[in-house]
């Protein structure tokens, strides 16, 4: 199987199951013609985020690495009444295009986005938060789950975007820091008695990658 045939069966699931979405269009637009990285995550993928903070009745959202805000209008949506999702991003012009993004979605009253590095900006944060969504810089993943555990609440979720990247997470020997984080993170999830956690790989129109799922038990 190649990438053309994850392309074509991405958009067959999203014409289907998420269809044309105003906000969600134009936030890509706007990031498109401010020069951002194409490294939102995939329609299919917002929609799964979004389902899975409301399985879990998320009240209160953690996430890191806005870009243009693609992935926090989807998980802002799953919040109810009363909500909030904070959104850390260390580029200041990601953050402003974010910003119009979260504004055009009808989601500034519920979202906060927070410029700054996120090892410099988790320590203003009070918690607990009951999801969190980890897609920033992957070398510091372990830092971010290691605070995620520390200010979570049992059953609080943890999502970890791209731990697979086309297999390389399984290179002992990488020098990669995005693959070096990313197995540190592996190995803190399997010795860290406080969760349980899997990682699933996936394929689609972000190419082949995967998502870690980890739960606090306690
Ligand atoms: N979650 C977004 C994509 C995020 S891309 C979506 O799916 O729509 C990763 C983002 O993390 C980029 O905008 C990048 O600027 C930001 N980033 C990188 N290093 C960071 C850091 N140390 N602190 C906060 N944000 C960071
Ligand atoms: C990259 C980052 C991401 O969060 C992603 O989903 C895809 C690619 C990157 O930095 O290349
Ligand atoms: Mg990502």
């Amino acid at each position: 199987m190649t990438q053309r045939v994850w392309n074509d069966v991405d958009d067959y699931i999203a014409g289907l199951l998420v269809g044309d979405d105003e906000a969600l269009d134009k936030a890509l637009e706007r990031s498109d013609k401010a020069g951002l990285p194409q490294i939102s995550v995939s329609p299919n993928h917002g929609k799964m985020l979004n389902l899975i903070a409301r399985i879990h009745g998320a009240r209160t959202i953690l996430e890191i690495g806005t870009l243009a805000g693609y992935s926090t209008i989807w998980l802002a949506r799953a919040l109810p009444e009363g909500g909030r999702l904070i959104t850390l991003e260390a580029d200041p012009h990601h953050a402003q295009v974010a910003t119009e993004n979260i504004a055009a979605a009808g989601l500034a009253d519920r979202v906060e986005v927070r410029v700054g590095k996120a090892l410099d900006t988790l320590p203003t944060l009070d918690g607990p938060f009951d999801l969190f969504f980890i897609d920033a810089d992957k070398s510091n993943n372990p830092n971010y789950v290691r605070w995620a555990i520390d200010h979570s609440r049992p059953g609080s979720v943890i999502i970890v975007d791209n731990v697979v990247r086309n297999g390389l997470v399984i290179d002992a020997n990488s020098t990669d820091a995005s693959v070096v984080g990313t197995r540190e993170l592996g190995a803190l999830l399997a010795a860290e008695t406080r969760v349980s956690a899997t990682m699933v790989q996936t394929v689609g129109s972000k190419g082949y990658d995967g998502f870690a799922l980890v739960v606090v038990d306690g």
